[in-house]
């Protein structure tokens, strides 16, 4: 089956969805066999749970009339759609409010047992999600576990009911560690069936707690061995690269910038060659992914802050990528300016006609705009100090997005200017010296 993939929005109305059916297959068989009288917070939550379920279930059809228009998905077998449409819509039913003000309490709880066929729905929605964080997943393993020790505790309850020499706190408590040591195959033996109807709901239990266990445990051990495998592979990867620098007697100050790197991309999970994680794309699909790749990098500088998301997009859209080595002189002084760069990662020089060092550049600044703006030819030279990681702007695609994007051209300027004041400010106090 294709996995679902979820935005931020969409994946906090699955963990609402998942917190309502919860509480509810928690709290439906504790009311359902200690027959407990509805209590006003109880009725807030159920009110408040009815209308999060009529939203879901309004939400559900609309898209599934949307995907069966656009082809996307057939429709479902009738039977089948009919009777989880049933369950759901007897889901959104607030039948405590309905008992609260009508009676027949006993009738109405055993109607709200029907939400708990809602929490199979969700989990089965969780494993059709493709990204789900790791502590969310975890939490729906534990919940999930112990929503089932509560009903075989319920279920226990509901064949040896409670009697007058004890209170529901503690018979809840027996039960449930009845229930969890029996699960987990550990069974004291301290509490013990007494019919043959225990007995048999006891065997079952014992039967399902072998699997149970093991889809726990399963579960738990394989998301804590790819968080093992993963920190493992970084840890290769940071050695490798310790022995090749040793090998080459690279630089110290060399050496920490390459594990800082490293570091910084394992520690985003991110891959240290983009390219190859989306090579097997559809090239339509790739080259969206490069235009958006480029906005997160230009938006984090300031020469576009205060730009929109049409001006970003078009500016990515026209930036090429290129690189350059150390000692490359990517502008050189007189020529005719052609392009603008932004250094996305490297250190590049801007050396004076005299060769004096005007300013050293690093990540996310921008040069060669003032021959383009000005339309002068170039005021200094650019030299690369290290290996550069450079995008380029071509002077026709610069006129055409400074005069679409006044913001972007106003920005520019205020850079430009600031510039040339630093550039007479040091003009000037050589001057004097
Ligand atoms: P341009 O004149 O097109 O080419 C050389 C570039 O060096 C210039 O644009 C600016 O981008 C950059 N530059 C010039 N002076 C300074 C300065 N004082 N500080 C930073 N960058 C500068």
């Amino acid at each position: 089956m294709i996995k679902k993939h979820l935005n931020t929005k969409e994946f906090l109305w699955i963990a609402l969805i998942f917190w309502s059916a919860s509480f509810t297959a928690i709290e439906a068989p504790f009311s359902f066999v200690f027959k407990t009288s509805i209590q006003p917070w109880q009725l807030v939550i159920d009110g408040i749970i009815s209308l999060l379920f009529i939203a879901d279930l309004i939400y559900h059809l609309r898209e599934t009339r949307n995907k069966i228009k656009t082809g996307q998905q057939k429709h479902k077998k009738k039977s089948f759609f009919s009777l989880m449409l049933i369950v759901d819509i007897l889901a959104c039913i607030p039948f405590d409010l309905l008992s609260y003000y009508l009676g027949h309490q006993d009738l109405f709880i055993a109607f709200r047992l029907m939400r708990m066929i809602r929490i199979i729905k969700v989990y089965e929605l969780i494993e059709n999600i493709t990204i789900v964080p790791g502590l969310f997943k975890i939490q729906s393993i534990v919940v999930g576990f112990l929503m089932v020790v509560n009903w075989i505790a319920c279920g226990w309850i509901y064949i040896y009911p409670m009697g007058s020499d004890t209170d529901v706190t503690t018979y809840y408590i027996r039960s449930f560690y009845w229930a969890l040591t029996t699960l987990t195959t550990i069974g004291y033996g301290d509490i013990t069936p007494h019919d043959n109807t225990g007995r048999i709901f006891t065997c079952f239990i014992m039967i399902i707690g072998v699997g149970m266990y093991g889809i726990v445990i399963g579960n738990i051990s394989r998301m804590l061995a790819s968080a093992d495998r993963h920190k493992e592979q970084s840890r290769e990867r940071i050695n490798d690269l310790l022995m090749f620098m040793k090998h080459y007697r690279i630089p110290e100050k060399l050496q920490t910038a390459a594990i800082n790197h490293y570091s910084h991309l394992f520690s985003k999970r991110l891959s240290d060659d983009d390219e190859k994680i989306i090579a097997d794309l559809p090239h339509a699909l790739q080259q969206e992914m490069h235009i958006y790749m480029k906005i997160k990098l230009i938006s984090n500088i300031p020469v576009f802050f205060g730009c929109s998301h049409d001006c970003l997009k078009d500016i990515s859209t026209h930036l090429e990528q290129v690189y350059s080595s150390p000692g490359d002189m990517i502008i050189k002084i007189g020529d005719i300016g052609e392009e603008m760069f932004v250094l996305s990662h490297g250190i590049v020089d801007v050396i004076m006609e005299n060769g004096e060092r005007m300013a050293t550049l690093h990540d996310g600044q921008i040069f060669g705009e003032f021959a383009l703006l000005q339309e002068t030819t170039r005021t200094a030279n650019i030299i690369s100090q290290t290996y550069c990681d450079l995008y380029k702007l071509t002077q026709k695609s610069f006129n055409e997005i400074i005069k679409k994007y006044p913001i972007l051209r106003q920005n520019i300027e205020n850079t430009t200017q600031r510039r040339s004041s630093d550039k007479s400010q040091s003009g000037s106090s050589k001057g004097k010296s």
